[in-house]
């Protein structure tokens, strides 16, 4: 598979055109950014952790049935995936209170939430990612509603997934973000799952274990993720 052009380059990843018309490079860079980009760090070893810990979250979900854009992982900071036009919708699943819906509800932190909430983003950092509905997305064509049914039930079947193979590691699966676009007329799962997209907390000390350690300037944000990926089987290579 051949690298050829730089197609764009995100906040923290980097997407290549390759000899083959219908997959693409994705890089994971060390690059980390919070607040719509507003804070930016390089953190050393990030972008291999991040393949990694990715590559092993696609192929689990791909095990159990749901289509993502994951292919192969190429090397350690680079894995191919399946071109796709982007559903320019995020999808967040929350099983406990924390983040942006602690500040927008006042609603403690911690709270378990029965059932999990499901709420939709529209991707669009210059206005913050603001919240929008099913009607919003229809309306303005940023999604069909046969595409928001299918982006739900697969949101709610990752969550099945990697709620159980993350308790195995003994943590909780806080809440996540999702990305889905369209390949060969079907709606597959895109972007990657990493603690950079998701909460992860210790299941009995709640120790925060995931990107909100960059948020909130607490430090040791790559070992916690190596940590997090350890507890459930990944191996990372050495340096
Ligand atoms: O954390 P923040 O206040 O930006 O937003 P949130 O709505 O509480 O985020 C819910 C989950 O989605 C967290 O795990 C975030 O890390 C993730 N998220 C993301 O990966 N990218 C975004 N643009 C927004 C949220």
């Amino acid at each position: 598979m051949e690298k050829r052009q730089e197609l764009y380059a995100g906040k923290a990843k980097s997407v290549y055109t390759t000899d083959a018309a219908d997959r693409l490079v994705l890089e994971f860079r060390d690059d980390t950014s919070a607040f719509d980009g507003k804070r930016k760090q390089a953190l050393e070893r990030k972008g291999m952790v991040n393949n990694v810990f990715n590559a092993f979250i696609m192929e689990r979900l791909e095990d159990a049935g749901i289509p993502t854009h994951f292919d192969k992982r190429l090397s350690a900071t680079e894995s191919l995936v399946k071109k796709m036009d982007m559903i320019p919708v995020e999808c967040v699943v929350r099983n406990v209170a924390a983040g942006g819906l602690v500040k927008r509800l006042g609603v403690e932190e911690g709270t378990a939430l029965n059932p999990p909430t499901f709420e939709l983003f529209l991707k669009d950092d210059e206005r913050g990612d603001p919240m929008i509905n099913e009607s919003l997305a229809e309306t303005f064509g940023w999604a069909t509603p046969e595409q928001l049914t299918r982006m739900k039930a697969l949101t709610f079947k990752v969550n099945h997934v990697l709620k159980q193979l993350f308790a195995e590691g003994h943590l909780l699966l806080v809440d996540y973000k999702l990305e889905f676009g369209i390949h060969e007329g079907q709606v597959i799962l895109g972007d990657e799952f990493s603690p950079d997209g998701c909460r992860l907390w210790d299941a009995d000390t709640r120790e925060k274990l995931d990107k909100d350690r960059f948020r909130q300037g607490l430090g040791g944000v790559i070992e916690a993720y190596e940590e997090v990926g350890r507890r459930i089987g990944i191996t990372f290579p050495e340096a």
